[in-house]
């Protein structure tokens, strides 16, 4: 992207004015467009009171924008307010008995929340794939996932050092061995490629608040449609009925595809944000914005190393999303500190999570770095 551009970007992100915003592991800048679509919602509720068609439009036109970028058909996806729901609506779908469920050690804890949770109810064995210096070995995978696997979570892209997987060889060993895999992208939708049937993936889940330039507040559930017809979710709700607007109280109608997990009324200013920020992506380009993250995150790796910081991310960028981890003592104090210092970027457990987005430029992560250079002494 040349400078011109950049600064075409960044003056549609109006935080940036005030500080540099490197968290889009965590929160990413919101754009005018997103601003607008807060308004859009606000004066629809003050002009009209109710006006549920537009709603509705707004909830479906934000699942088309996010269908094309994961390259599925929109009646594969259903909407619902977190990636913790969505794996739960998952969970409570499937039949676990006397069989194993797989998750690694570097999913977002949210997933063993899920999984162990359901326990209670159903009588499975969990196995932890483990992870080494911070990477899951594909060998792993082989040696954890049994004939006796029904269910295999992984995250696309580790919330904790951007460790990216290599999702097609584990959708394979997976599928080989008669397991579904879930896939957790929510540090990589908006960032890195993600194409569900090239991928082979069963499941993913995601949602708006990082890479995808939105808020917290709403979830997109991917689930192929071969699959979603056989599951019979039992967290459920009026929108996952074949005929929401039926009002039919006695029998329960599941709606066909993954419009199945659909719950209650869908959350509504998280569509309209959602549609904004997902259409100011399109307009942007996914391959642009691969492109730019790719490179910065080469560059703060090398910077990083340069200036002589531990790494805990990948130094191999293919093995890479985005943010890059650097270890620092007392990370949640010191991201107190360079927020003082104009610097929002946001700490993990013992790690400062460094992720820029298609606003940022080389000199926001070296002015970043020299700045946690001097905090971290
Ligand atoms: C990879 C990953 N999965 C899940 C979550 C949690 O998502 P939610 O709060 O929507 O349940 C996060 C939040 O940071 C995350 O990074």
């Amino acid at each position: 992207m040349n400078t011109e551009t950049l600064l075409q970007v960044r003056s549609e992100f109006p935080g940036l004015e005030k500080k540099i915003i490197l968290s889009s592991c965590s929160q990413s800048a919101i754009s005018l467009d997103v601003m607008n679509a807060m308004d859009e919602y606000k004066n629809s509720l003050l002009d009209e009171g109710m006006s549920w068609e537009t709603w509705m439009e707004k909830v479906n036109r934000a699942k088309e924008r996010f269908a094309k970028i994961i390259n599925c058909d929109s009646s594969e996806v259903a909407v619902l307010s977190s990636v913790s729901d969505s794996i739960s609506s998952i969970l409570h779908s499937l039949d676990l008995n006397k069989q194993d469920v797989c998750i690694t050690e570097m999913d977002f804890p949210c997933v063993g929340h899920a999984v162990l949770a359901q326990k209670h109810i159903q009588d499975f064995h969990v196995t932890f794939i483990p992870a080494e210096n911070n990477m899951i070995p594909i060998e792993n995978y082989e040696t954890h996932i049994t004939e006796n696997t029904a269910l295999t979570c992984i995250s696309h892209v580790s919330y904790y050092n951007g460790f990216k997987q290599n999702i097609k060889d584990i959708a394979n060993i997976a599928h080989k061995k008669g397991s579904l895999l879930l896939v957790d992208a929510y540090q990589s939708a908006g960032a890195v490629n993600i194409d569900v049937k090239d991928m082979d993936i069963d499941i993913l889940v995601t949602g708006m608040q990082k890479y995808l330039l939105g808020v917290p507040g709403i979830s997109f559930l991917y689930v192929k449609k071969e699959l979603a017809e056989r599951l019979y979710p039992t967290t459920t709700g009026w929108f996952g009925q074949a005929n929401p607007f039926a009002f039919d109280l006695k029998h329960l109608d599941y709606a066909h595809s993954a419009q199945r997990f659909n719950t209650g009324t869908p959350p509504v200013i998280n569509a309209y944000i959602a549609d904004a920020a997902l259409s100011f992506i399109e307009e942007i380009g996914m391959d642009t914005i691969k492109y730019h993250l790719a490179k910065l995150s080469s560059f703060t790796i090398k910077k990083a190393a340069e200036l002589g910081f531990e790494i805990a991310s990948p130094l191999d960028n293919n093995k890479k999303g985005t943010c890059t981890a650097i270890y620092v003592n007392n990370a949640n104090n010191i991201e107190k500190q360079l927020k003082q210092a104009g610097f929002v970027v946001s700490a993990r457990k013992d790690v400062i999570r460094i992720a820029p987005h298609i606003y940022n430029s080389e000199e926001d992560i070296v002015n970043c770095l020299l700045q946690l250079k001097e905090l971290s002494h």
